[in-house]
């Protein structure tokens, strides 16, 4: 499939760039400054992109650029520090400036025959850069300029482009439109929709797997469920999952998983009841970090011990993200070493990995489930930690505090999708806390666990705030839980966004 490279110089906008031109249809990969030059090979690469950075290019220790990309005969199109390294490569001048630019501005266009094709002569646009370009040299020709400092460049014969300021983030008006202008300037047809993703990466797993067998660990979660569909759309029958229950799950979780893995997909499933040795091991623990640090042993000892009676399957199924391939720094591995799911398998079950969502962003994978004709609802779904209820449970976990967990954190969903608020409120869940506080009920004094709800809005997880619920639902919600559900009698809401405190309360 034809695509454009976006080559990292460190930016925080590079990732950015990838999912902007994916949004226009055009697949695109993210690459460091000191990648295999191997790459360079590849004959679908159709145009670079060379991201903005932290460094300066006259610095000492700043992060060079590969100059075969300049032999390649591709268009090329340096964003801030990838630009300033296209005028140093020409003979052009980078300099200092005595004040960082920062922020909105607005640029005169003075040519508007490829970059800024379509666009007015003023267009607003967004700078962050501490050097500039003061002298294109004798090959490049300026496209615009601000304030009467270059803002664009471009190569007098070839078709080579830069801009100082920032198109990928919305502050820059028409920044989609220059992007689209670039993919027309590399001739490469968009053809990155689901539907096709689907075709190709079923005839890939066909031509790796062959007549191998796949195990894959299921969660119920949105990743694994997509891979799982994925990997039987191309395998059938010679895929097999195992889903390990760990008794931290939400209400019937458990069940729901299994009928909707056997009865609406049709894959093979296999459960594992690994309740009684999870809680065993977490028994007395009251550490957040070293409950963690248990459960992801248990996922482990549980996870070997039950691959081993399948025997002959050559491959692991993983519903790794592209994501996670780049901040791991490195390509995807042949051989399983390490996982946060199956690290730390014994030397002798090495499995080969297959990880059919590694070219995808999450957004990406929830617009392929809906194309496998995945349920809606399914995809949509919240995130749920990998371990469980066991953060949403202070102090130690006992079977009481993991029903309180489960039968409120029922409720509050009930309650949530029926005032329709769950498309709106990004995570929402009750907590167990450790303490007991004394109540009155039925003329009767009563001691009892208080529990917590919490309920936040958020992009991504990394930030968020806490979710405004209207009074008259959290009226319903907290007298439903008090009669419903045994052991609480005090119901309180976590109000606090995030910085300072985290989503999970361990
Ligand atoms: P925090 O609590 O860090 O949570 O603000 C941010 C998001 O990550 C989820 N989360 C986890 N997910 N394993 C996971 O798979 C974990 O150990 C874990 N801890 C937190 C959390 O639910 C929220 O969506």
């Amino acid at each position: 499939m034809d695509k454009i490279i976006v080559i990292d110089f460190g930016s925080q906008y590079s990732q950015l760039i990838v999912r902007k031109l994916r949004s226009l249809h055009v697949y695109c990969e993210l690459y460091p400054y000191d990648m295999d030059k191997n790459v360079f090979n590849d004959l679908d690469i159709k145009g670079i992109i060379l991201s903005g950075g932290p460094k300066s290019v006259y610095d000492l220790d700043s992060y060079q650029l590969d100059k075969v990309i300049f032999d390649l005969g591709l268009p090329i199109l340096g964003i801030c520090y990838g630009m300033q390294l296209i005028a140093e490569h020409f003979g052009g001048k980078v300099v200092r400036s005595d004040t960082r630019e920062y922020g909105k501005k607005f640029i005169d266009i003075l040519d508007h025959n490829s970059l800024f094709l379509g666009l007015r002569d003023t267009e607003q646009v967004w700078m962050s850069h501490g050097d500039y370009v003061s002298d294109i040299g004798p090959n490049l020709e300026i496209l615009a300029t601000s304030d009467g400092i270059i803002s664009s460049i471009k190569h007098k014969t070839l078709k080579i482009y830069g801009t100082q300021f920032h198109l990928e983030v919305n502050h820059t008006t028409n920044g989609m439109h220059m992007l689209e202008n670039f993919i027309k300037l590399c001739q490469i047809e968009a053809t990155w929709y689901m539907s096709n993703y689907i075709e190709m990466a079923v005839k890939d797993i066909k031509e790796t797997v062959g007549n191998d067998k796949v195990l894959m660990a299921i969660s119920g979660g949105v990743d694994s469920s997509v891979a799982a569909n994925l990997i039987h759309l191309a395998i059938k029958d010679n895929l097999t999952c195992l889903f390990i229950d760990h008794g931290l799950l939400r209400l019937n979780e458990a069940e729901k998983v299994m009928s909707l893995f056997k009865d609406t997909y049709h894959i093979h499933v296999v459960k594992v009841d690994a309740r009684d040795y999870f809680l065993s091991r977490l028994k007395g623990i009251s550490d957040p970090e070293q409950k963690r640090k248990i459960i992801g042993d248990c996922f482990i000892k549980t996870f070997e011990q039950e691959a081993r009676k399948f025997g002959d399957y050559a491959y692991l199924g993983q519903g790794t993200l592209y994501t996670d391939v780049i901040e791991s720094g490195t390509k995807t591995a042949e051989v399983i070493k390490s996982h946060h799911n199956v690290g730390g398998l014994p030397k002798d079950m090495s499995f080969k990995l297959l990880e059919p969502l590694n070219k995808l962003f999450k957004d990406e994978v929830r617009d392929l489930g809906l194309a496998l004709n995945m349920d809606e609802r399914l995809i949509k779904r919240q995130p749920f930690p990998g371990p469980g209820l066991a953060i949403r449970i202070l102090g130690e976990i006992t079977n009481e505090k993991i029903r309180i967990v489960q039968e409120t954190d029922h409720i509050l969903d009930e309650e949530i999708k029926k005032a329709k608020l769950d498309q709106t409120i990004w995570q929402y869940f009750t907590v167990c806390t450790d303490s007991l506080s004394v109540g009155v009920m039925g003329d009767k004094r009563s001691y009892e666990y208080v529990l917590a709800i919490r309920a936040v809005t958020s992009k991504d997880g990394m930030t968020a705030d806490w979710a405004r619920i209207p009074y008259d639902v959290l009226e319903v919600i907290s007298r439903r839980m008090v009669n419903e559900v045994k052991g609480i009698n005090r119901i309180v809401l976590d109000i606090t966004s995030k910085p300072p405190a985290t989503i999970e309360w361990e």
